[in-house]
């Protein structure tokens, strides 16, 4: 460009020449993390924190994981309609992705294994505008494949093809070890997967619809969305809440052991949450499925009787605000109980989020308005470069 002298313009614009104009102060209200601020609106689901309550499309929770499988509370979530025969089995991986993971090294972590996964399928298909239901149950039936697909891969293990006669859920643990779970085992994941589908604005949610605003395809939603849930703040805990246990020992070692881990700084997993002050009706839900598995870990008992400790600590260091225990307390003996390491608890959580992640995707393109909130800037002002 040297040496091109600019247009002249006989368009008056406001230079650098002009005075610093006064800064007005920006008194309007700014909530750290966003806490209690409305950012959208839903019909998916409703989180009563104060009460403790958990609703999809207005069925309860507890109803849900009772009577509903995954795939039909998939289906409800993107459609609406609820049809408890609704079936989703897994879908095949392109060879193009298989590739992919076969050239990752075995140490990767399963969450960017799956994030990879979903972002070279998304290139391979034709993901227009505006996403359709079709394009959701497309991608939430090929993540369980490519996650059994990276855990073989590692472990030197050939993938295993898609059962298509299976559901999502038991199909999912068919190929993660090539034969067939028993029926209690298969209950036990599929309610983790009810319970874990949908949470409202959640920060991965969030993620999602922001990436979906801007008219970017539904892959390009969950890969962001699957990175936003590898945090240890959202979904990293449930792994944390076994290695918690373990480094306590026992029962008896439990409150010392808290006492000094709260002193230092450190964090509960399993315990706390962003919007519920009562204790959450998913870890409710989840604690009958623990307790009632034919495989359970043998520190559940531990993990039960800890809970009342950390309650009652907690409360203690807190009186301001109430923790609770959260979801990932008991997901962490649910996921175990089924057979998977701990370090795949992150990645199967992202699965069961899929149909939440995507119905949230559907509607947002549905009502769509770019997202794009304001900052308060709090730098220097206005000045001039040294020299
Ligand atoms: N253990 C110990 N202290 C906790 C705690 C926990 N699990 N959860 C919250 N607190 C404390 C914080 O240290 C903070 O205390 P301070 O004000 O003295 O610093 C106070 O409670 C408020 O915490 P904050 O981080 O502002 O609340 P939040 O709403 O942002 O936190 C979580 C929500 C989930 C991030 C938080 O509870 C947490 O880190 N929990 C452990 C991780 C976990 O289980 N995650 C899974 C979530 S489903």
């Amino acid at each position: 460009m040297t040496g091109t002298p600019r247009p002249a313009t006989a368009t008056v614009v406001p230079g650098d020449a002009d005075p610093a104009p006064e800064r007005e102060p920006d008194e309007r209200p700014y909530s750290p993390g966003l806490e209690g601020v409305l950012a959208g609106e839903t019909a998916l689901s409703q989180v009563d924190g104060a009460r403790g309550r958990l609703l999809y499309r207005g069925y309860r929770i507890g109803d849900l994981v009772e009577r509903g499988s995954y795939a039909a509370i998939a289906n409800l979530l993107w459609t609406g309609d609820w049809d408890p025969g609704h079936r989703l089995p897994t879908a095949l991986v392109p060879d193009a992705v298989l590739a992919g993971l076969r050239a990752l090294p075995s140490d990767v972590k399963p969450m960017d294994a799956l994030r990879t996964a979903v972002s070279a399928w998304g290139a391979m298909q034709s993901l227009d505008w505006p996403p359709t239901v079709e394009q959701a149950r497309a991608l939430t039936a090929f993540s369980p494949s490519a996650l059994a697909a990276f855990a073989r891969l590692r472990d030197g293990k050939d993938p295993v093809e898609p059962d298509p006669s299976l559901d999502l859920v038991e199909g999912f643990l068919y190929q993660l070890t090539g034969s067939r779970a028993e029926p209690g085992t298969t209950r036990a994941l599929d309610a983790y997967f009810v319970v874990g589908a949908e949470h409202g604005f959640n920060a991965s949610t969030f993620t999602a619809r922001v990436v979906t605003s801007t008219r970017s395809d539904v892959a390009s939603a969950v890969a962001a969305a699957i990175g936003t849930m590898k945090g240890p703040l959202h979904g990293g805990a449930p792994s944390e809440v076994v290695d918690q246990l373990a480094r306590m020992g026992s029962v008896d070692r439990a409150e010392a052991w808290m006492r000094a881990a709260l002193d230092r700084g450190e964090r509960l997993m399993g315990f706390g949450h962003r919007v519920y002050r009562a204790y959450d009706p998913r870890a409710a839900a989840l604690r009958k499925v623990a307790e009632s598995m034919d495989h359970k870990p043998d520190w559940l008992q531990q993990a039960i009787e800890v809970e009342d400790v950390a309650l009652r600590l907690l409360a203690e260091r807190h009186p301001e605000r109430a923790i609770k225990t959260n979801v990932e307390y008991y997901a962490a003996p649910v996921l175990q109980g089924v057979g998977l390491t701990p370090d795949l608890f992150p990645a199967t959580f992202s699965l069961a989020r899929t149909a939440g992640w995507t119905a949230h995707v559907l509607e947002q393109a549905g009502d769509n308005r770019l997202i794009r909130p304001d900052v308060r800037y709090v730098g220097e002002p206005e000045r001039d470069l040294p020299g």
